[in-house]
């Protein structure tokens, strides 16, 4: 049997692969076994942000593998503590807990809204339509995506979802027993989609009237995607609470939670607890992504590139404007509307060499590497740009 068939027979078919067996990976590109080199707009899922196989991650991994693998968190580690201290730094948040993985995050900011307001009579929580928290049921609970939820209910009491950017239906549904509203500022599996000023401005003076915690989603937009550390930087504002994962690890599984003062001593010693969170190999090569993203500057050159990318894109689009709809996002985490169901366009990508995203059906979703340069987004860009004439050539026909 060969490789396809067998994962066919061992592994449940929850997830539908690219037709591609990967070889190995390098800077920011993947190989295939067939000997196919492929450039990769997707970055693991927005996990990549070195891309791959950066000397000083791989090194941190070894080292720490070299030392111990796992010995609980019943000890004190030294690179669990040098991790933390660099999230605090990179952040301005005074603590964090950490997970391993986003959903994670999202459970363990559901317990601490959930916590906080059993003694001022608050239980009620708030997500956006259209948002994407996690697949475990408390995050499934927030999470607005039909197709992920079908089935699976009944979800947790008392969540309630707010149309994205509804300014009216926000002030409608929070009130005094509101606990938490969950907010990503760029929606990523819903399409790239970024949340409003007047929002997040309504959002910030309900809380100041109704006291809630204000939970920032940045499993995606965060760590530099949006060219600052967290993408509500760009709003001016300061969550209560912000969840990370994604980058975080470096490529190992990790994810965190930061909670502001207040809530710091809301989870105390015993209520929330997790055997693998804040693993020591995922810590060390969580500790080398941060120092090597924060000595690069790659906000900076996030901000620069991005730029230069959605405007690449921009003028594709007024070439093909009866093809792209829309092109919107913010650094490195762009979305490309298209006015037909994109699947086929990422199946095109991938038989010329680049790798895409299609979300929310007709969303082509870029989330490359941090440390692309231009002259990725120019190969990128004329792909796409091959492929869409090529299909439009079809279609007029
Ligand atoms: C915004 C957001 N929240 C939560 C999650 C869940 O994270 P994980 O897949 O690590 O559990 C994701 C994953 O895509 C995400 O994009």
């Amino acid at each position: 049997m060969n490789l396809r068939d067998r994962e066919s027979q061992y592994l449940l078919h929850t997830y539908k692969r690219l037709p591609i067996e990967i070889d190995h990976a390098d800077g920011v590109y993947i190989y295939g076994k067939d000997g196919k080199k492929y450039l990769d707009f997707f970055g693991g899922i927005a996990v990549n942000a070195l891309g791959y196989n950066n000397p000083r991650v791989k090194a941190a991994i070894i080292g720490q593998v070299e030392r111990y693998m796992h010995v609980s968190n019943l000890f004190y580690m030294d690179v669990q503590v040098e991790l933390a201290e660099a999230i605090c730094g990179i952040s301005g948040y005074p603590k964090v807990f950490l997970t391993n993985s986003g959903t994670e995050a999202i459970e363990a900011a559901i317990k601490i809204a959930r916590k906080w307001g059993s003694t001022r009579n608050k239980s009620g929580l708030l997500a956006l339509s259209n948002s994407f928290h996690g697949r475990t049921m408390g995050a499934l609970s927030l999470t607005d995506r039909p197709k992920y939820r079908q089935g699976f209910e009944p979800f947790l009491p008392e969540v309630d979802h707010v149309g994205f950017n509804n300014v009216n239906e926000l002030r409608a549904k929070v009130n005094d027993s509101t606990a938490a509203v969950f907010v990503e500022f760029i929606q990523g599996e819903g399409g790239v989609n970024v949340i409003s000023k007047e929002f997040v401005k309504e959002l910030f003076s309900l809380k100041r009237k109704h006291d809630f915690i204000v939970v920032a989603d940045e499993i995606q937009g965060g760590i530099y995607r949006s060219g600052k550390v967290f993408s509500f930087e760009h709003y001016g504002v300061r969550p209560d609470v912000v969840t990370m994962a994604k980058p975080l690890g470096g490529g190992l599984p990790l994810g965190g939670v930061l909670v502001d003062e207040p809530l710091q001593d809301v989870l105390g010693y015993g209520a929330h607890g997790t055997t693998f969170g804040g693993n020591p190999v995922a810590c060390a090569a969580g500790l080398a992504t941060i120092s090597e993203l924060s000595e690069r500057k790659i906000g900076s050159h996030v901000t620069e590139v991005g730029k230069y990318l959605t405007q690449s894109l921009l003028e594709l689009r007024s070439k093909f404007p009866g093809f792209i709809s829309e092109v919107r996002g913010l650094g490195h985490m762009v979305g490309v509307e298209c006015k037909i169901e994109c699947p086929e366009i990422i199946s095109e990508l991938v038989s010329k060499g680049v790798l895409a995203n299609c979300t929310n059906g007709n969303v082509i979703r870029l989330l490359p590497p941090l440390v692309i340069e231009r002259e990725h987004v120019d190969l990128f860009v004329s792909r796409l740009g091959e492929t869409v004439l090529e299909h439009s050539k079809v279609t007029t026909k």
